[in-house]
């Protein structure tokens, strides 16, 4: 069976102020406007989303919101709608990354949250989850993805999944420069795949885009992408820089 359109995500984390930002993104996207069979997106802060979404327009470049807030609006200080998120041109979210997880106390009840908001605004959610370094060398990973999958998508169904991006990112080789070996992510990858298809069916488990993230690099994004089960990236460090960004979205070193 034909494999999945790729997505190629960066995620900017805390980096870049406005000018930096547009500088970037108006860099990237002169370098991959000829490419038409990889779908791109690119997550900076919230501050710079609206002059990003304007330098990439008209391009192949998407932009997404690195979170949100389920509330449709109210005194939520500090806090981000979907409606704001796509009034500033966002096409996708990513939500639950780890560091969210770590630092800001995300959990996997306040994911499943955001993720209803995400697709009931049309957003596309990207979804993280991965295991720590302790959990995988207690061999836990499989129970802490099923958990985070499980929880993260409780009482969806088939219907509200369609557009839904699962991102798999070990903690332990989130800026680190430690990998997980191709064929450790592609385990985990069908794991993934086949938790889908236990639970909402063969169609979508086909469908789904899973995608891997930590320490994705020129060097090493062909042949993660080789696998059968790997339709993409999220990156974090490398996406900063338009030329090492523009590699990975060709697959090239
Ligand atoms: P990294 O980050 O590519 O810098 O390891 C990945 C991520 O956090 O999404």
């Amino acid at each position: 069976m034909e494999k999945r359109r790729p997505l190629i995500a960066g995620n900017w984390k805390m980096y870049k102020t406005n000018d930096k930002a547009v500088e970037t993104a108006g860099k990237l996207s002169g370098l991959v406007s000829d490419i038409a069979d990889v779908d791109i997106m690119i997550a900076p802060p919230f501050t710079a989303l609206a002059p990003v979404s304007e330098a990439v327009k008209g391009g192949p470049i998407k932009v997404g919101g690195q979170d949100l807030f389920w509330k449709e609006e109210g005194a939520f200080t500090g806090e981000v709608s979907t409606a704001m998120l796509l009034s500033a041109g966002c096409q996708y979210v990513i939500i639950g990354h780890s560091e969210r997880r770590q630092y800001f106390g995300e959990s996997d009840k306040t994911v499943n949250k955001k993720i209803r908001a995400a697709i009931d605004t049309g957003l596309i959610p990207v979804m993280c989850v991965g295991e720590s370094e302790k959990e995988r060398d207690g061999k836990e990973t499989f129970s802490v993805l099923d958990k985070q999958v499980g929880n993260g998508l409780k009482d969806f169904l088939l219907d509200d999944l369609d557009n839904l991006v699962i991102a798999y990112e070990p903690v332990w080789a989130i800026g680190t420069g430690k990998t997980a070996t191709t064929e450790q992510a592609q385990e985990v990858h069908l794991f993934l795949r086949s938790f889908i298809e236990k639970n909402f069916g063969n169609v979508l488990a086909q469908s789904i885009r899973i995608l891997y993230g930590g320490s994705v690099k020129p060097d090493n994004i062909l042949e993660l992408m080789n696998m059968p089960d790997i339709d993409g990236a999220l990156v974090g460090g490398a996406s900063l820089e338009a030329e090492t960004f523009a590699k990975i979205v060709r697959f090239q070193k």
